[in-house]
């Protein structure tokens, strides 16, 4: 066991865990933030995405020990009312269906558009490519994207 000062959504955390602990657990076991979801286990869905340092990471097999003194923001920090633009162009075209995957879909796609503010379909394609929809919401997806960056 370690002690980690984690800082997540603006927030600084203490947790005491094993170095290896992948940070999803600790945000979903020991923080209560429940809005990043298992998936997979093993970085092939997305369900888990958030984001280190503004960029979208896979929180299942990204460890705690790795992410001392880096910001971290979960689908809870995004927004305070749930208005980034992003999840407001979510709502617009109905995206979710079961909501599953949903919000590392919305963290995948918001980090694309912070480092590509006018992606094409091509290079929204790439970047949501390993973000995996059982109820194939894709269509709908991409369209929540395009709404977002204009
Ligand atoms: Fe992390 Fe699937 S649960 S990628």
């Amino acid at each position: 066991m370690a002690q980690y000062n984690l800082n997540i959504n603006g927030k600084t955390h203490q947790v005491d865990v094993d170095p290896n602990t992948p940070l999803l657990w600790v945000l979903r076991d020991h923080l209560d933030l429940v809005g990043t979801k298992f998936g997979c286990g093993i970085a092939q869905c997305g369900a888990c995405t958030v984001h280190v340092e503004g960029n979208a990471i896979r929180s299942c097999s990204y460890p705690v020990s790795a992410i001392e003194d880096k910001k971290v923001v979960t689908i809870e920090g995004l927004s305070e009312k749930g208005d980034h633009p992003v999840q407001k162009a979510w709502l617009e075209h109905d995206v979710p269906q079961c909501g599953y995957c949903q919000s590392g879909q919305i963290m995948t796609a918001v980090s694309l558009l912070n480092q590509n503010s006018n992606p094409t379909d091509e290079e929204i394609s790439q970047a949501m490519n390993g973000n995996i929809c059982r109820c194939g919401t894709y269509t709908r997806i991409k369209a929540a994207i395009k709404t977002a960056s204009k």
